[in-house]
């Protein structure tokens, strides 16, 4: 494709702000629009009012925008078979069928397939009743791994040294898996498929506990940081070797070609990297650093994975330095939420410094005035020299915020930018 692309992006987060940000700044796209949106893809996208699983009236927007591409973000519309929708009508989409996003919608489907594409993970129980999820525990022992089998945003899991709690979790949400604990810093890395070829981005750790020190319980993601100055050497290799490679494989070989962006999330342990979960989507909030450190236009990377022509494309450039973000979240998040509160300050509408504020969950009240409106509000996003600079311009502009029942960690990126993760062998 040569002419400017006309790009419409499904979702209305923090990843899809981002997105909509990167594709705005592709001299490779004409225009960019996002369904349903949010304030902040306001500002470099034309937001349209949409239900965004509802595949055909997904596929009839982009035909009137004459759409050259749709990127569908969020886990949700992908199982929902959003992008089946949009390829039916002939629309080009970047994502994966509904078949293929079961590698995100189902923990056992996941496990399935790498066990048949011989793709390291935890040991793992299916369990459908308490007696089986009581056998496993005792089976695996602690620390106790139980995961919700469905979609659950990042906290249908819970890690325990408490058996009872960890019982306590199954029985909220059998079916549940049980699975091996594993050690070890963990890993986020993408890689956009075409459902043949894959092209890595940049590693990227999150960070999952909702508390300073990784405690609390698990959230969608806090923050997180790109590059890893810890990763041993080979490490993006190694994994598009041994898991992305061999996975993406055996999706086609099951004639479920998975096509669009897989996320590893894995743990480098001390017996060698194990993949912990995939998914079917950017990672968020992973991708507002990572397309921070983008250089390459992603329009036309996206594009060419939707077209199956990403072996055209050769590795993708990166910016030197480093990128942070740190998320406020409204407080009470993970749990009952207090919404509607008022947020104000530079940078939430647009900046030309290397600090962007993308909205997460923001709405605008009927005075005008931007307001708190999910769990996950904002995403504080800084590209600088080095992990430590990028930090002091995150958390600057944190503080600049008026944002009185928001609440953020403190600690995001700090043991990288300090030299404190000891790095692991591959
Ligand atoms: P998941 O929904 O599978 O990504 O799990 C969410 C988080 O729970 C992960 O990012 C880990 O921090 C933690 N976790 C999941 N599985 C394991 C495991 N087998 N061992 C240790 N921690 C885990
Ligand atoms: N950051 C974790 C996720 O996107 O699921």
């Amino acid at each position: 494709m040569t002419e400017p692309l006309t790009v419409l992006v499904i979702g209305s987060g923090g990843r899809e702000h981002a997105l909509c940000l990167a594709l705005h700044r592709d001299p490779g796209v004409a225009d960019v629009h996002c369904a349903p949106g949010n304030p902040g893809t306001a500002t470099v996208a034309i937001n349209h009012s949409i239900d965004q699983l509802d595949g055909a009236a997904v596929a009839a927007l982009a035909r009137t925008l004459a759409a050259d591409l749709v990127v569908v973000g969020p886990e949700a519309p992908l199982v929902a078979g959003v992008a089946d929708a949009v390829r039916a009508a002939g629309i080009a989409c970047f994502g994966p069928s509904r078949e293929a996003a079961a590698l995100e919608g189902s923990k056992q489907f996941a496990k399935d397939v790498m066990a048949a594409a011989g793709v390291p993970t935890a040991a793992s129980h299916y369990c459908a009743t308490l007696a089986e999820v009581a056998d496993a525990l005792d089976a695996l022992g602690a620390p106790y791994v139980v995961k919700q089998d469905g979609l659950a945003a990042g906290k249908g899991v819970i890690v325990t040294e408490d058996r009872e709690a960890a019982l306590a979790h199954a029985e909220a949400c059998l079916p549940v898996i049980v699975e091996e604990y594993l050690d070890g810093p963990e890993v986020s890395l993408f890689a956009i498929t075409d459902g043949v070829d894959s092209l890595p981005l940049q590693p990227a750790q999150d960070f999952k506990r909702v508390g300073d020190g990784d405690t609390g319980p698990n959230t969608g993601g806090m923050g997180a940081y790109t590059p890893l100055p810890w990763a041993p050497a080979g490490l993006v290799e190694a994994i598009m070797t041994q898991v992305v490679t061999p996975t993406v494989a055996e999706m086609a070989r099951r004639g479920t070609p998975f096509q669009g962006l897989l996320y590893a999330g894995l743990a480098l342990t001390s017996k060698g990297l194990r993949v912990v979960e995939f998914n079917a989507r950017f990672g968020d909030p992973e991708t507002q650093a990572v397309l921070a450190q983008l250089e390459t236009g992603l329009g036309g990377v996206l594009y060419a994975a939707a077209t199956g022509t990403l072996a055209n494309i050769g590795e993708l450039a990166w910016l030197p330095g480093a990128a942070v973000i740190v998320v406020m979240a409204a407080d009470g998040y993970p749990g009952t939420l207090m919404t509607g509160g008022h947020i104000a300050g530079p940078r939430l509408f647009g900046t030309d410094d290397n600090v962007a504020i993308f909205h997460a969950g923001t709405a605008v009240d009927a005075d005008g005035q931007l307001i708190a409106a999910g769990g996950r509000v904002l995403g504080v996003v800084a590209q600088a020299a080095d992990l430590t600079q990028a930090r002091v311009d995150a958390y600057a502009a944190v503080d600049a915020l008026d944002f009185p029942t928001g609440f953020c960690r403190r600690d995001i990126a700090l043991r990288a930018a300090t030299g404190e993760i000891p790095t692991p062998s591959l």
